[in-house]
């Protein structure tokens, strides 16, 4: 078996901003783990999964180093495939189908980098064995009737869970069962995608195409066709997933995270509420209070009396003392001042519900205002000493002189 990660490129991403102007957003990390490491983690778990390929159009510089420590971290190959241009979903994939197709794997995985879950790979993958048709088995959730527009749709066949009809991001009501982006694909795929590209070849060259040849969509020009083929199958799965969208969003997966990989976190100098991940080299003072559902990076200062709850606190960032931060993303190296309030407001999905459309609202409402939930310190901001912060956007590098509400600072 092998595994492909869609990652993107630069250019995507724009709703991860103020974060993803330091890091690029597979890289952001969550519950200490860069966010396509969970990914990876996933497939090094299944011990047939012998090779990942990273599919995207970030440069070779900015993934070399984290493909060179995902190589020494797992024992499997893992590589870095980048992109001339961006190629859609579905046209890096075909463009690399060699190195997918290299050694004859059994199947491969096809996984969005910005989704999380807990990945039910063996699960799917014994799915698509018992169906020997299948070209694609992908995972399904259900969503709300409201929800379900924003994601790919499907009708299934009861009993054979064949999706007979699939539709991307449907303009009304198709069905509450939405793709996840997680998929097993067996090899014969890429007949049916040699189809999808001079499909789209001649529609470029015709003058009808709007984007660049090569370009393909997975779910428009591959998985609708599919559907009612009987080649196309999807599992449903009742634990939790979600997109990483915006920042905010990135609260709600470090949540997710969190609690999974609970049993692997070491004691706390401090006073914990479950879940909490603090790196080895983060120097948090015994009288702060942290919890739940907070991840501190490397190298992060955090002093006496500070209170923390449900945020991301970036490597070498610096709390002191008597801060508080909640509903928040702290960016690398900002400082946030004694007795300063660093808050964001709880938009909370329904924690019953296994599916959640997160914190996915666009950064602005549609009468330009700004819409955040949670507050995001950029990279190196400097927050001074009794200063409040709600619901607010701060770009990096600025050092702030007074309070703040639904503001965003550049
Ligand atoms: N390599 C590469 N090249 N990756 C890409 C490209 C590209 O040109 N375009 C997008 N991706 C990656 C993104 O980084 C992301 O991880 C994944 O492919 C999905 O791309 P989006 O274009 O952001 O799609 P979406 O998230 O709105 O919708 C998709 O995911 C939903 C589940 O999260 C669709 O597959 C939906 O049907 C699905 O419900």
């Amino acid at each position: 078996l092998k595994a492909v990660i869609l990652i993107g490129g630069p250019q995507k991403g724009t709703r991860f901003r103020p974060l993803s102007l330091d890091t690029p957003k597979p890289l952001f990390p969550i519950a200490g783990l860069p966010l396509i490491q969970h990914h990876i983690a996933a497939c090094a778990n299944l011990e047939e999964c012998k090779e990942i390929l990273i599919i995207g159009s970030y440069s070779a510089s900015t993934m070399g180093q984290f493909i060179t420590d995902m190589q020494k971290e797992y024992t499997m190959i893992i590589r870095y495939l980048q992109e001339f241009t961006p190629l859609g979903t579905g046209g890096g994939l075909y463009h690399f189908r060699d190195q997918v197709r290299a050694g004859n794997p059994a199947a491969f995985f096809l996984l969005n980098g910005d989704v999380c879950a807990d990945f039910p790979l063996r699960e799917l993958w014994k799915f698509h064995e018992e169906r020997p048709n299948a070209l694609v088995t992908m995972m399904g959730t259900e969503a709300t009737r409201q929800q379900a527009i924003f994601y790919g749709c499907m009708v299934r066949e009861a009993s054979t869970k064949a999706v007979t009809h699939y539709v991307e991001k449907p303009n009304s009501y198709v069905s509450t069962l939405i793709n996840c982006g997680v998929y097993v694909c067996s090899l014969q795929v890429f007949s049916i995608m040699a189809d999808a590209f001079q499909r789209k070849q001649d529609e470029f060259y015709s003058g009808n195409g709007q984007v660049s040849p090569g370009y393909i969509s997975w779910e428009q020009d591959v998985l609708s066709p599919l559907a009612g083929s009987n080649k196309l199958f999807a599992m449903q799965s009742t634990n939790w997933w979600s997109q990483v969208k915006t920042a905010g969003s990135a609260i709600y997966a470090n949540r997710h995270y969190l609690e999974l990989h609970r049993n692997k976190y070491s004691k706390s100098p401090c006073t914990i509420i479950p879940d909490v991940y603090i790196h080895p080299t983060a120097a948090v003072d015994s009288t702060a209070v942290i919890g739940p559902n907070v991840s501190i990076g490397a190298g992060v200062t955090v002093g006496g009396g500070v209170r923390i709850k449900e945020s991301i606190v970036l490597n070498n960032a610096t709390l002191h003392d008597h801060s508080l931060v909640m509903y928040a993303v702290v960016g690398q190296e900002a400082t946030v001042g004694e007795w300063s309030r660093i808050e964001g407001t709880p938009s909370d999905p329904d924690p019953n519900k296994p599916f959640a459309k997160m914190d996915n609202q666009p950064l602005f409402n549609s009468d330009g205002r700004l819409n955040p939930s949670i507050t995001i310190l950029g990279a190196g901001v400097v927050v001074p000493g009794e200063t409040i912060l709600l619901n607010s956007i701060v770009l990096p590098h600025k050092h702030l002189n007074r309070n703040y509400k639904h503001e965003i600072i550049l």
